[in-house]
């Protein structure tokens, strides 16, 4: 396994040096804006420290990014940060049974067998689903990232000054947020976590806590910012003011969407009838995290398109918090900071 990918490319519960004091950073670099969570240990449990959303203007992810560790009140040593969508891919397989130094290694030569990607381009690591299981086969969870993904966001982080130890996946580090927090009661139930943001939803089922399904589509709310410009002759910041805030034309809105809407429940159903066919089992709940998420009457849609309970999820509801953060508005951003908690996290596992 090359050293690079050692250093710099974990998936699950990825084991690097612990500090024991200090705070730990996660920053979710997203198309429409990114997301910090500094977070220290206290006890059993987590203080956020700091969080903050960033738009991006104008394209400036750098900006953003900077801004955002401009903001945190410890000095930072390393920030946990990581890639999805295109060029990214996650795949469950399974395969004869071998201990995880076996597994990499065998990945290590023979990805390409795995993923539609060239052996050279890309960086992989895996994660043994049932380590303890007495059968000959197992399950694994394998994750493929191009290489190139990854040294941009090193070389954007070194330009700003800063390293990174550790670059995960957003769909991972929302699972990490689930299983290390056991959140929403992922640990006894089947939960799916839908993750609905500018250009792509991430959704992941967790069984006791472990991924067991994970699929980003290529949607969000951009393409309901686009069908309502379109649909309604609006020009796209328009269109983008009036999704977020509809007022007395919400079912006019509504209507628009639907068609958008019909795309993502498409995929989605897709993927809970693959999961519900290889489990045999349902998923009980579905949570929403993600910008878009917020959209008006997506949960509903979702509700009765997949016969899934959809609810809300605060996953920072049991942790304390500085003085000067508000529960509140840490509620009210919660659903948008879910994946920079998962990788803040990383720090601690
Ligand atoms: N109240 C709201 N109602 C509907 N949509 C909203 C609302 N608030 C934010 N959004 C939408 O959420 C999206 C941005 O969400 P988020 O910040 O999670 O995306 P991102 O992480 O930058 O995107 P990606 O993960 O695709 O890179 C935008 O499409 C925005 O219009
Ligand atoms: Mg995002």
């Amino acid at each position: 396994m090359s050293s690079l990918l050692k250093n710099y490319f974990g998936l699950i519960r990825r084991f690097i040096p612990k500090k024991e004091e200090g705070s730990s950073v996660g920053i979710d670099i997203g198309v429409s804006s990114c997301k910090i969570v500094e977070l220290a240990r206290e006890g059993d449990s987590f203080k956020v420290l700091h969080w903050a959303v960033q738009p991006v203007a104008g394209g400036d992810v750098e900006a953003a990014v900077r801004s955002l560790l401009n903001q945190v009140t410890s000095p930072v040593e390393n920030v946990f940060t990581s890639v999805y969508g295109k060029g990214t891919l996650i795949r469950f397989i399974e395969m004869p049974r071998m201990n995880l130094e076996d597994l990499k290694a065998s990945f290590a030569i023979e990805a390409d067998k795995y993923f539609p990607f060239s052996q050279d381009q890309i960086y992989t690591d895996c994660f043994i689903i049932d380590p303890q299981g007495k059968s000959k086969k197992m399950r694994v969870m394998a994750a493929a990232v191009k290489k190139e993904m990854v040294g941009d966001r090193l070389k954007m982080f070194n330009a700003l000054g800063y390293e990174s130890d550790f670059i995960g996946l957003n769909a991972v580090a929302l699972a990490n947020t689930g299983s290390m927090l056991n959140c929403p009661d992922s640990d006894s139930e089947i939960v799916g976590i839908l993750d609905v943001g500018e250009t792509v939803s991430s959704f992941i089922v967790l069984m006791k806590g472990i991924p067991q399904f994970v699929r980003d589509i290529s949607t969000g709310g951009r393409d309901l910012t686009k069908r309502i410009a379109n649909a309604m002759a609006l020009e796209f910041s328009e269109a983008e003011r009036l999704k977020c805030n509809p007022g007395d034309r919400l079912s006019e809105i509504q209507g628009v969407c639907d068609s958008a809407f019909a795309n993502l429940m498409q995929e989605l159903r897709l993927s809970v009838d693959y999961f519900m066919n290889e489990h045999n089992q349902e998923i009980n709940r579905l949570v929403l995290t993600g910008g878009a998420s917020l959209m008006h009457g997506l949960a509903k849609h979702i509700e009765s398109n997949l016969e899934i309970k959809v609810e809300s999820w605060n996953p920072f509801e049991k942790l304390a918090r500085a003085d000067h953060l508000t529960a509140e508005e840490l509620a009210q951003k919660s659903n948008r900071l879910a994946v920079a908690l998962g990788l803040a996290l990383y720090q601690y596992d």
